[in-house]
């Protein structure tokens, strides 16, 4: 009988796709894929695709920023309702509204966000280039949506921007609280502790190292560290215990249950049905693709 890998190989062919894929999915979708990684780095390889297909492996708004930034193409999500809490935790209306009364503003979506609030937004980020794109903007006033967590890092890095936030977060990552990490170093007193800027503060500040999901990676495998508490979604184990065999990691953040809906039976029917194809209202689409287009730009 025909395994994961060659029978998404066989439909990969059939239907001239690429599959790209989240850190936090399922490990046998990530072992499978063309394109593993951060959403900054799946927003690069989408908007370089070349196949008529894009199987995006992840949740909704990776889906549809790869959409956007291939209107010609067709973009399928293996499960349609993964989707992201966190983007939802702000409304075009509140930022239209901040708009009307803040001069001298520039509106930063962080890409876990819906095609809508993009849309009403001057540039978008992700937590590899939030920091360098925020630095680089000539404006004072930066609405940072929805992250208010990443959108305090980025803070702490620009003092000289002044930062409104409209009260978002990411529920699996705020879910870490000071005393599991605290316990954690506790029992790991050598493992130096890595965390996604999604999380908050205070386990920010008990952390040697605050990135992106490829950033931590990227960190313990240069580290000359043995072992390491790693704080964000636990589905980045397989990366890294793929690119550091002989090291120990100790995770602490819980799952998310969105990325999990990306399974190995969701991913094929997907790809042999042309089921889960993300569409978006036209002007949506180009209004959202101004802002996703200079990230691109200014992180280069
Ligand atoms: P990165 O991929 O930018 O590390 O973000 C993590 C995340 O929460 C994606 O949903
Ligand atoms: Fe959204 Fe958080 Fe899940 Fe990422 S980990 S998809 S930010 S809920």
């Amino acid at each position: 009988m025909e395994g994961f890998a060659e029978e998404l190989a066989r439909l990969k062919a059939r239907e001239d796709a690429v599959v790209l894929a989240h850190y936090y999915v399922d490990e046998e979708v990530q072992a499978a894929a063309d394109f593993v990684g951060d959403s900054y780095y799946l927003a690069k390889a989408a908007a370089a695709a070349g196949q008529g297909t894009i199987l995006f492996c992840g949740v909704r708004f990776m889906g549809e920023s790869a959409k956007i930034l291939n209107p010609a193409r067709r973009v399928l999500l293996p499960d349609p309702a993964a989707d992201c809490a966190m983007a939802h935790m702000a409304s075009p209306e509140q930022v239209l509204a901040v708009r009307a009364r803040t001069p001298d503003l520039a509106v930063v979506c962080y890409i876990n966000s819906t095609a809508a609030l993009k849309a009403v937004s001057d540039v978008c980020v992700t937590s590899s280039n939030a920091v360098k794109i925020v630095s680089a903007l000539p404006e004072r006033n930066i609405l940072f949506i929805p992250d208010d967590n990443l959108g305090s890092f980025v803070q702490a890095a620009c003092p000289g921007k002044n930062f409104l936030f409209l009260g978002g977060h990411c529920p699996v990552h705020v879910a870490v609280r000071a005393e599991d990490v605290a316990a954690a170093r506790l029992a790991h007193p050598e493992a130096p502790v890595l965390t996604h800027p999604e999380c908050l503060p205070a386990v920010r500040e008990l952390s040697a190292f605050v990135g992106s999901t490829a950033e931590i990676v990227a960190r313990a495998a240069a580290g000359a560290e043995g072992e390491y508490i790693v704080c964000t979604e636990p589905g980045v184990l397989f990366e890294l215990r793929r690119r550091c065999p002989h090291k120990r990691f100790y995770p602490v953040t819980p799952p998310c249950a969105d990325m999990k809906r990306v399974t190995p039976a969701r991913v094929l029917a997907c790809l042999r049905d042309g089921s889960g194809e993300v569409s978006l209202p036209a002007a949506q689409a180009r209004a959202a693709l101004r802002p996703l287009e200079r990230m691109l730009e200014l992180a280069k």
